[in-house]
């Protein structure tokens, strides 16, 4: 008997394109009709991998718990497929009556999935809080989702205020929830070194603690609270893998920072001898940027850096290590005999476009970038190594606006883009900074986050295939809490994962706040502390 001739079945007619998710999905296609979540039963490709299997027992667990229903009673089935035709991060949920379907052809890809599918579901999907007279229902769909851009960042400085191993973690869950994939964890600064290194212990034994702080404003203050801050206030590297396990765990790349040649006080301070006067140093207890930094001109200086780099390189699985770059002062090697005896050493001159002690930074960058490159590793810098001759590999941070990015990708570098008005969550949230916690300044409300653009105009698809990606930072000298901290990353994390997920064509602002309902709906439930002037400014 020939069947009735259907172009499309009745539960195949789209009655929508977009979902209550962010960052919104690449292609959705809403059908008529459900599924119901409580009570299906699971079944999942090993060949996803053990953590992805981990990922999605841990989702199977909590959708029993909190909809208080047995896996397989419900005549509904989650079904995990491989799917090598897929990207890394890519997949495919297909939703009908009975079955929900995922494809995937690796971990990232199946994370995002199950990402999807928790915001769909009600918010006790993330705690496993039992919610049996919830709707555990979600509607027949399809979506094809993949981000895009590859990297998708977040910052933590550790160094200015430290944020013990729980609070890096509940980070990651909190990135994790966002589909980003990249924790960029600044670890040294001129305030405390805050990373084992094996080799010279005396870093964190010393250069972890600084004698004093600052109360106030760098901008105005010298007063000081002369209370010791630091101690014991680093990472072991068991620890560090214990973060890089919970993170891979999560889809997240960790790549650490170890800031140089600037920004180095901690280690001075540990070992004087590292830079031109010889001391003495102090871990510093004020913020801005210090005159003293490394002796670029002594071998011992440059052996140290290849000490620490290493025992980093080994530590951190990542595909890049950040060797910042960034805000290093000039004046201590214009008076430094060691200094410029390596500049004529190297030959370098003053030119109409950098001066000598410039390109002497140059050399330090470029030399640490051969010695990461012999262990394996890629290098990241700030924009100012862009100032002189930019070591040949390394990947451009665009922080002081994104010319430093669009500068980058002309020369045929990778750039990340990170410029100060819309990434940095130190800055304000508000013009009403006396309801304010204390911040450094600056305003970058959700709005302003949410509208960025990286890509340029007079960028070439060339150009443009360099940009990589996007990421948001959060410097802490004015963050000395975790609930602070929190109120500085959300919700403005939310707007960065549309930037770096979403295409252009699929940003729609009235969308993205009509969709943070339901966020601020997981980060009341998870307890997270989150700025809340976008749902104020709305009523
Ligand atoms: C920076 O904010 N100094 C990279
Ligand atoms: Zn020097």
């Amino acid at each position: 008997m020939a069947l009735p001739v259907m172009a499309v079945s009745c539960a195949e007619k789209v009655i929508g394109t977009e979902v209550d998710v962010i960052p919104q999905p690449a292609s959705v296609e809403v059908y008529e009709g459900t599924f119901n979540a409580a009570g299906a039963s699971f079944k999942a490709d090993e060949a996803l991998g053990g953590l992805a299997m981990d990922a999605i027992a841990r989702f199977e667990q909590n959708l029993v718990s909190a909809s208080s229903s047995e896996s397989g009673t419900s005549g509904t089935h989650f079904v995990f497929t491989r799917d090598d035709s897929l990207g890394d991060e890519e997949y495919v949920l297909s939703v009908s009556g009975k079955k929900a379907h995922i494809k995937a052809s690796a971990l990232n890809g199946v994370l995002y999935a199950i990402e999807t599918v928790k915001q769909l579901l009600p918010v006790e999907i993330y705690t496993g809080a039992p919610a049996p007279d919830a709707d555990w229902t979600i509607p027949c769909m399809k979506i094809q989702d993949k981000p895009r851009f590859g990297y998708r960042g977040m910052h933590l400085d550790v160094s200015r205020h430290f944020f013990d191993m729980d609070e890096v973690k509940k980070y990651l869950d909190i990135m994790a929830i966002h589909k980003l994939n990249v924790f960029h964890w600044h670890l040294t600064d001129d305030q405390g070194w805050r990373l084992e290194i094996k080799k010279y212990p005396q870093l964190t034994e010393v250069g972890s603690v600084r004698n004093k702080t600052l109360v106030g404003h760098a901008r105005d203050s010298r007063k000081y609270d002369n209370t010791p801050y630091g101690e014991g206030c680093w990472f072991s590297q068991d620890q560090v893998r214990e973060i890089i396990d919970y993170a891979a765990a999560r889809g997240i790349e960790v790549i650490p920072e170890i800031d140089l040649p600037g920004h180095m006080l901690a280690a001075l301070a540990t070992f004087p001898e590292l830079g031109c006067t010889g001391g003495p140093y102090e871990v510093w207890g004020r913020w801005g940027i210090a005159e003293d930094v490394l002796c670029a001109g002594k071998e011992s200086t440059m052996e140290f850096l290849e000490d620490v780099l290493s025992e980093v390189a080994d530590l951190f699985p990542s595909e890049y290590v950040h060797i910042g770059g960034d805000e290093c002062p000039k004046v201590r090697w214009e008076n430094c005999p060691d200094c410029q005896a390596k500049i004529k050493e190297l030959g370098y001159k003053d030119d109409d476009k950098h001066t000598a002690e410039q390109y002497l930074q140059t050399y330090v960058m470029n030399r640490m970038e051969k010695f990461l490159e012999s262990k394996g590793k890629k290098v990241i810098g700030w924009d100012e190594i862009l100032e002189g001759e930019v070591a040949p590999n390394a990947t451009i941070m665009s922080w002081r606006g994104v010319e430093g990015g669009r500068e980058a990708v002309k020369l045929g570098h990778d750039a990340i883009m990170v410029p100060t008005e819309y990434f940095y969550f130190d800055y304000y949230q508000s013009r009403d900074i006396e309801n304010e916690p204390f911040g450094i300044g600056g305003y970058v409300p959700v709005e302003k986050v949410y509208s960025f653009e990286p890509f340029t105009d007079d960028m070439t698809d060339e150009e443009k295939s360099h940009i990589i990606g996007v990421q948001a930072n959060i410097w802490t000298e004015y963050i000395t809490s975790d609930s602070h901290l929190e109120y500085m990353l959300l919700p403005r994390m939310s707007a960065l994962s549309e930037v770096q997920w979403c295409a252009p064509e699929n940003k729609d602002y009235e969308r993205f706040l009509n969709n943070m309902e339901s966020m601020a709906g997981i980060y009341d439930i998870l307890g997270y502390n989150y700025a809340r002037h976008i749902f104020t400014d709305r009523k």
